[in-house]
């Protein structure tokens, strides 16, 4: 049995933080799909490409090599070589990795890439397609979600704590917006599984949402 786990759902749901502690626990190389995501968007906007400009963002596809390396046991994404790691959480990129993820050569490059490294060593991956499409075979596929006001909140709080000025009702309409993209494009939109187990967060903390992830694995492990 192969030991890999995927875990879906949409934008805010705790999808990283709770794939970094189970990584942990199983002795499993987490891989973030969003960070691959994003890193093509840093491409596409230092090209001054526009998010609608479909013909232009595929013709550019081929020009982007993207890596992930893992320092200290944490993920790093190269872009052309260089390290973008830092630059991955800054809105814009957000936004345009969020739109050009809807055309399929942007997809397709993502997913082969996530399929290799899948096929290097056990992973615990997460994004919008990784049970129904990146690794259908997986030993264990989560849907993992949450209210759009808990999410909105849970965002808000994080900005805050950052000290970063943000506005909790522009905050939801931004999640509202990425979800209708990530649940409606026409590729790989992201939806659950048949297989997959649903975990709703919206009342469960960090450690009961991993507790019930470990118990699930155990389960399948037999
Ligand atoms: O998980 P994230 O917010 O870092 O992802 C950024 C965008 O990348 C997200 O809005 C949609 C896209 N994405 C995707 O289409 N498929 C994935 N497997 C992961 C992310």
């Amino acid at each position: 049995m192969n030991r890999n786990i995927a875990v879906d759902g949409p934008a805010g749901a705790g999808k990283s933080t709770i794939a970094k502690l189970v990584a942990k626990k199983l002795g499993l190389v987490y891989v973030d799909t969003g960070a691959m995501y994003r890193a093509m968007g840093i491409y596409f906007l230092g090209l001054g490409l526009s998010p609608e400009d479909e013909a232009g963002i595929t013709e550019a596809c081929s020009g982007a090599d993207v890596s992930i390396a893992y320092e200290n046991g944490v993920q790093q994404v190269y872009l052309n070589g260089e390290n973008v790691t830092g630059m991955l959480r800054e809105e814009a990129v957000g936004n345009m990795a969020s739109r050009s993820s809807v055309y399929p050569p942007v997809r397709k490059k993502m997913t082969e890439l996530q399929r290799t490294l899948a096929s290097k060593t056990a992973v615990i991956m997460d994004g919008r397609d990784i049970g129904t499409v990146v690794l259908p075979d997986a030993a264990l596929k989560i849907y993992l979600t949450a209210s759009v006001e808990e999410r909105a909140r849970r965002r808000y709080t994080e900005l805050l704590e950052k000290g970063q000025a943000c506005d909790r009702e522009a905050i939801e309409q931004d999640i509202r917006e990425r979800d209708e993209r990530d649940m409606n494009r026409e590729t790989a939109p992201l939806r659950q599984a048949e297989d997959a187990v649903l975990v709703d967060a919206t009342e469960l903390s960090i450690d009961q949402v991993v507790e019930k992830i470990l118990s699930l694995y155990q389960e399948k492990a037999g």
